[in-house]
């Protein structure tokens, strides 16, 4: 799987004390596009599959190539994630600032199966910042999109 390169996303969702919660995610894509639906996969080791299971509302973030240090500490088990890089509140979904493409949906089903569970979310509201350029998983790293070379772009 270390050459299956995908956008590093992070999940944002509040907890029943209304507190932000959050992780980072690759096993996520686009499900269907009308109506526009995404499929997020969660860990049982996560502690925000908890959260997410109470949750009606989430939010799902394509991080911009400069937000690997945010990637990382929501890929960490640290307990204040949020104190660490910029967000704010839409609605009830925690939004992280800077984001490439910020989504916030309804959970409308899910689907356990082994140690994960598959949350459907029907999107509600979609942001696409003007420019960037995604942050990417491959080979066990996070890194920036390069440009092919003119001899590979033909
Ligand atoms: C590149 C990368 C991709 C990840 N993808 C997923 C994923 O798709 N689903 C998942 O449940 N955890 C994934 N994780 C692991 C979680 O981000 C990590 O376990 C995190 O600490 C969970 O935080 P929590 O326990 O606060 O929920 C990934 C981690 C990294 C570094």
């Amino acid at each position: 799987m270390s050459l299956f390169a995908t956008s590093v996303l992070a999940i944002t969702v509040a907890d029943e004390s209304g507190r932000p919660r959050g992780l980072v995610a690759t096993a996520v894509c686009s499900y269907t596009v009308s109506p526009p639906t995404m499929l997020v996969s969660i860990s049982h080791d996560s502690r925000s599959l908890n959260v997410l299971e109470h949750a009606e509302t989430v939010g799902i973030h394509i991080l911009d190539d400069s937000q690997d240090q945010t990637a990382s500490i929501l890929a960490g088990k640290g307990e204040d994630k949020f104190s660490q890089f910029a967000w704010e509140w839409e609605g009830a979904v925690p939004v992280i600032r800077d984001s490439l493409v910020t989504m916030t949906g309804s959970i409308t089903n899910r689907f356990e199966y082994l140690d994960h569970t598959l949350f459907f979310v029907g999107l509600d509201d979609l942001v696409v910042r003007d420019a960037g350029s995604p942050l990417v998983y491959f080979q066990r790293r996070m890194r920036a999109l390069e440009l092919a070379s003119p001899a590979h772009a033909a």
